[in-house]
């Protein structure tokens, strides 16, 4: 869910509409604001997207100068407008906005049932509102305060009251939030995109703490009361990278920003005169690495994709041996973490709940944690020891792309890193990827500017019910990536299979015209690949490859071929995975799908 708020001498209806645009990536199955109007409080909430409710407020807008705002995804109860934030009590004094879970509600329910307070929603968030009338005797941020010492669960809150209309009251706990300064106006919102075109200058509150916004300043706090200072932290960010930049959709800009990501990942982090990867964020020494006696990775979705090539390539590059886990399977599996464990978390947004919830499990045993992340100042990024920020910018389209892409970037900088000072890179391969990896970024620039057989295999791919993609070692983990972007947005059924694997089981489905998809860009494994190749092509699949440059043999088997070019085989996959991104792509677009907003899914899952 995406949270903003306003208050200032501004028409508060569309400051709020727009930050909630920027926000509709956090989700966006129902949407809401609440306005101190001249005639006191008032609400206008819908189900479905943003763009509905601005029809819906075009047709009746309200007046003021302080509202908040929502974008929601659902967690508790159904996309309805009942359901839809912002939610009041029952006298419409108090209106509040809501992220994150209530795990408590329904206890908390039942006790304010019983003083009387009437529900209309199926949310956790309801509880609030009624909460805070319930403790309110004058005073909006302490009954805020008191209001939250019963919740427990995870929150980032904004509230308005027609009793002190003047003010906003905004409170985090486990959910991000941050607070905008003006010049006689402040923000609230749960990202910086919301507020990036107003101010530049943001508080970023930590769990526990809140603000008071009064048009003329901010007032930081901690949740007993105790007022806090905090430095303002300056976003230089540019809010065009933020917007499409003349492409369709977000997805396909993001796509074609990889070698600006790829660039901007490494800058400053390969000293060229001593061909050394430093890692500013990392404050590991030589002796501590020397030490690590495992690693554990840690992700989910797209991210956790990542982590199975970082595997490879650390283990490859380090000989330290490497687990991955999806997060949300960690700290149930009761993970045997011994002394001098690292584990590495790997997040894009920085927020995902079941990522911090394996953080905390592996701090909680002693492991240092290590967080690679797209977003500054997130709560991974926070919460662990050292941080290596895939400088990726903004990612809006759900499907994620060049955030993955510049997680590899950022996993083959730490394995030459932890290589380098283990001496387990020798520096001759040393000196060797360092140039390969400098020249990604034009690889995947010319790869971009030669997409139009990728077209015409997603035309064929359109009309299938399911399909699979197939490889081994790093193609199968890149096989994942790719069956799970064309599933995500193009909602074809499809599997990925370790190529191997396949006729162990599965190769039962394998029809007539069944298109496997077989990514064969690792030379040493060609043979095997080729052999399982031909396995399913004798039961009339239909076979697109994933060739390296040259291997044009390939085209004997299979009856379409995509080429990658050459470069370092642990490096491949940070090339192989564009054609694979601009397949689900097109598929998804031919198909007519919402590429940005595919249905049922949300940018950042901030609940576990
Ligand atoms: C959500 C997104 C996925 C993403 C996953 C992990 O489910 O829809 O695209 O891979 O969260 O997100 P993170 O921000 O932790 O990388």
């Amino acid at each position: 869910c995406g949270i903003v708020g306003y208050i200032g001498n501004r028409d508060s209806q569309n400051i709020l509409l727009e930050g909630l645009k920027k926000l509709e990536y956090r989700g966006y199955d129902s949407a809401g604001v609440a306005i101190h109007t001249n005639t006191g409080l008032a609400l206008r909430k819908t189900k479905g997207r943003i763009s509905e409710l601005e029809n819906r407020l075009q047709d009746q807008p309200l007046e003021g100068f302080a509202g908040i705002g929502h974008t929601r995804w659902a967690t508790h109860g159904r996309p309805s407008d009942a359901n839809s934030h912002p939610h009041t009590d029952n006298d419409m004094k108090i209106s509040v906005v809501h992220n994150g879970i209530i795990e408590n509600h329904l206890q908390l329910k039942e006790e304010l049932e019983a003083h009387g307070y009437r529900f209309i929603s199926e949310t956790d968030t309801e509880v609030l509102s009624h909460l805070i009338a319930h403790h309110y005797d004058g005073d909006l941020a302490q009954a805020v305060r008191k209001a939250v010492s019963h919740v427990r669960g995870a929150y980032a809150i904004a509230v308005l009251s027609e009793h002190e209309p003047d003010k906003l009251v905004a409170v985090r706990w486990a959910s991000p939030l941050i607070i905008g300064v003006g010049q006689g106006e402040n923000f609230i919102g749960s990202d910086i995109p919301a507020i990036l075109e107003y101010t530049r200058d943001v508080y970023i509150l930590n769990d526990g703490e809140m603000a008071v916004l009064t048009r003329e300043g901010v007032e930081l706090m901690t949740l007993e009361g105790n007022f806090i200072a905090k430095q303002l932290f300056h976003i230089d960010w540019d809010l065009v990278m933020a917007e499409k930049n003349g492409f369709d959709t977000f997805m396909l800009k993001e796509i074609h920003e990889q070698p600006r990501a790829y660039e901007d990942t490494m800058r400053g982090r390969i000293d060229e005169e001593k061909q050394q990867i430093v890692l500013p964020g990392v404050s590991l020494t030589p002796e501590q690495i020397r030490e690590i006696k495992q690693i554990q990775m840690v992700a989910c979705g797209t991210a956790y994709h990542a982590a199975l090539v970082g595997k490879t390539v650390v283990e490859r590059l380090t000989r330290i041996p490497v687990e991955v886990d999806l997060a949300s399977e960690y700290r149930y599996r009761m993970p045997i973490i011994r002394e001098n464990t690292l584990v590495i978390a790997v997040s894009q947004s920085g927020e995902t709940a079941d990522t911090l919830a394996a953080i905390r499990e592996a701090k909680q045993w002693g492991a240092r944690v290590m967080a690679i992340t797209n977003v500054v100042g997130s709560s991974v990024a926070r919460e662990a020891e050292d941080v290596l920020f895939t400088l990726a910018g903004p990612e809006i389209a759900v499907a994620s792309t060049k955030a993955y892409s510049s997680q590899l970037i950022a996993f083959y900088l730490l394995g030459m890193f932890m290589g380098q000072s283990l001496g387990t890179l020798d520096p001759v391969t040393s000196v060797e990827m360092i140039a390969m990896l400098e020249r990604l970024p034009f690889q995947v620039e010319e790869m971009l500017r030669h997409q139009d057989p990728i077209h015409g295999i997603a035309e064929h791919i359109t009309q299938q019910e399911h399909l699979f993609f197939i490889g081994r070692g790093l193609d199968y983990s890149l096989a994942m990536e790719a069956s799970l972007k064309l599933k995500e947005i193009s909602y074809i059924h499809s599997e990925a299979y370790a190529a191997g694997e396949l006729k162990h089981g599965s190769l039962a489905l394998i029809e007539d015209g069944t298109p496997v998809i077989a990514l064969a860009t690792q030379e040493l494994l060609l043979e095997k690949t080729v052999s399982n190749i031909k396995e399913v092509k004798a039961r009339g699949a239909y076979v697109i490859a994933l060739a390296l440059e040259g291997n044009t043999e390939l085209e004997k088997t299979a009856d379409q071929v995509i080429y990658v070019p050459r470069t370092y085989s642990l490096l491949t996959p940070a090339l192989a995975v564009v054609p694979l991104q601009l397949l689900a792509y097109y598929t998804a677009a031919l198909r007519g799908n919402d590429v940005d907003k595919p249905r049922n899914l949300a940018k950042s899952v901030t609940v576990e």
